[in-house]
């Protein structure tokens, strides 16, 4: 019997049934189904809340990457072909929305501490083809440093956020800047409200985040089948909006965004203070900045003992999960163009990694207890 879920979604909305049903009525009663206040509302808090000038509402985390490539190519910054940089490690979608684009990922490998993208290699994957870098906020620990910075400036390079797992993170900066929230550090991110994520949706939803003018309007347009006015199409767009009942769903649970966050330290804070193996690498907690949000707790489990890990976890009625197992470019859909290539640090902790129960519905104690437990397994292979 399962005692502790990996996640449960009912729980996670429990808490604000009233609030959502509320916001649910009231766009009944608006009789506004497509754009209108609530999705003007949510652009300007999400606008608020990351300091991004320019925040629109989209249909899904995947769109709001694809909209974003799309919307520098229309603008001439990339063309069919032109290379973007991403992690080796990510959620398949990361890449997709470049090959949905007609532009070409070039994976680079992930810092096995950090888990994102390694940062030092950068440099030597560029070609004269490289018009971006991709990084991604991974399991919701911000994938930021000077060498990413210092690099794209060097060769003019965008930078777009994959920000799907990361909302209400900060990147400490040098100098007198302090922290930026992510979705704010580079020239364009792309986010997700998929239900599970830290700000879920009641269905799909996402936002692109910018602080370019130009990129805003074009992907404004281009996710209202590329009409700048109303029967008047600038670009061979899509319908990619969001609808304002999700809209209205969000803005109550971004109000609740850093308490939902600073709760998901705690128990990350439960986990590290609890488990102690030596074939576990746990995940290190670091800065006084919330530079981790703790969208999934990641650790290693090494030795070769992954499966048994998780089988006697299971028995013990704890629920876990892998993000993820198999990296983009061993998919099959990537198999004639990425399937040659090889991304050691990646291939490993596709290997080893494994998700603990962080979201709501676990609280602290549960984390402790699961920790306990996780230090009595008895994982020699007795068949
Ligand atoms: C890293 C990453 N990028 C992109 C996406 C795509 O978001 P969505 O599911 O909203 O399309 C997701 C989430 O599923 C994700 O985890």
């Amino acid at each position: 019997m399962i005692k502790y879920p990996f996640l449960d979604l009912g729980k996670v909305n429990e808490p604000y049934l009233y609030e959502l049903k509320e916001a649910a009525c009231r766009v009944i009663e608006s009789g506004r189904f497509i754009g209108g206040e609530e999705v003007d509302a949510l652009e300007q808090e999400l606008s608020t809340l990351t300091h991004a000038p320019y925040a629109i509402g989209v249909s899904n985390g995947l769109d709001a990457l694809r909209l974003i490539l799309r919307g520098y190519i229309e603008l001439g910054v990339m063309t069919h072909g032109d290379e973007v940089i991403v992690p080796a490690n990510t959620y398949i979608a990361s890449v997709l929305a470049v090959s949905d684009a007609g532009l070409t990922s070039v994976p680079v490998d992930i810092d096995p501490v950090t888990m994102n993208i390694d940062t030092s290699l950068i440099d030597k994957t560029i070609t004269s083809r490289t018009r971006a870098v991709m990084p991604v906020h991974l399991y919701g620990r911000v994938a930021w440093d000077n060498t990413l910075v210092e690099t794209a400036k060097k060769h003019n390079l965008k930078i777009i956020e994959d920000n799907a797992q990361a909302l209400g993170a900060r990147a400490s900066l040098d100098g007198l800047h302090g922290s930026r929230m992510t979705g704010a550090l580079g020239d364009a991110a792309g986010v997700s409200f998929y239900p599970t994520k830290n700000v879920g949706a009641l269905g799909d939803a996402g936002a692109v985040l910018t602080h370019d003018r130009d990129l805003a309007i074009a992907v404004r347009a281009l996710a209202n089948y590329g009409s700048d006015r109303r029967y008047h199409n600038i670009y061979r767009g899509f319908n990619c909006r969001l609808d304002p009942i999700q809209a209205a769903m969000l803005r109550v649970k971004l109000r609740h965004l850093k308490e939902e966050n600073a709760e998901r330290f705690a128990r990350a804070l439960a986990y590290n203070n609890t488990i102690r193996r030596d074939d576990v690498i746990l995940p290190e907690i670091t800065s006084t900045v919330v530079d981790n949000v703790w969208h999934q707790y990641v650790i290693r489990v090494t030795e070769g003992k992954r499966a048994l890990f998780r089988e006697r976890l299971a028995d013990k009625g704890v629920a876990t999960d892998i993000h993820y197992a198999v990296p983009p470019h061993r998919q099959p859909c990537y198999a004639d163009t990425l399937g040659q290539q090889s991304y050691p640090v990646a291939e490993r902790l596709a290997d080893e990694i494994v998700s603990l129960p962080i979201g709501t519905g676990t609280s602290v104690r549960d984390a402790s207890d699961i920790g306990h437990i996780i230090n009595s397994l008895d994982l020699s292979n007795c068949s």
